[in-house]
């Protein structure tokens, strides 16, 4: 069977949406708890994270090291909407840990398409 590969930037506004609705909190916790074990010395740094979709990995991460400097870019328009909205409603809950973070994303985020 030939292998039919998926378009690598996720620009159409309801898929991303649908993306951002489905529930990856536990892979996506995962990913900054298994950081944490392996980088126990990392505490503070930056993080660029390319393709950061909807942004829940980087909002966990700021949360969990709030020390680090993040960028999150995605070259998709409605994700990159999705990741700052995450973020400012993250900041409003979390506003120490995202003090430094919000600000990274909502300026510096960009689309590499
Ligand atoms: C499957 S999603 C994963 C999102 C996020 N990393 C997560 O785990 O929840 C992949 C994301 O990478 C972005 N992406 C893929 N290729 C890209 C490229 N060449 N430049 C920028 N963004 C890209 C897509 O638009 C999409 O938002």
């Amino acid at each position: 069977m030939d292998r039919i590969l998926e378009p690598e930037l996720m620009v159409d506004k309801e898929q991303s949406e649908a993306y951002a609705r489905a529930d990856f909190a536990q892979v996506n916790q995962g990913f900054v708890d298994r950081f944490r074990s392996c980088f126990p010395k990392m505490t503070s740094g930056a993080m660029v994270d390319l393709g950061c979709g909807p942004g829940d990995i980087p909002v966990r991460f700021a949360r969990a090291l709030p020390s680090f400097r993040i960028t999150a870019v995605d070259g998709s328009e409605p994700m990159i909407a999705l990741a700052q909205q995450a973020v400012e409603e993250a900041a409003g809950r979390w506003p120490q840990p995202l003090r430094r973070f919000g600000p990274y994303l909502v300026r510096q985020i960009s689309t590499m398409a």
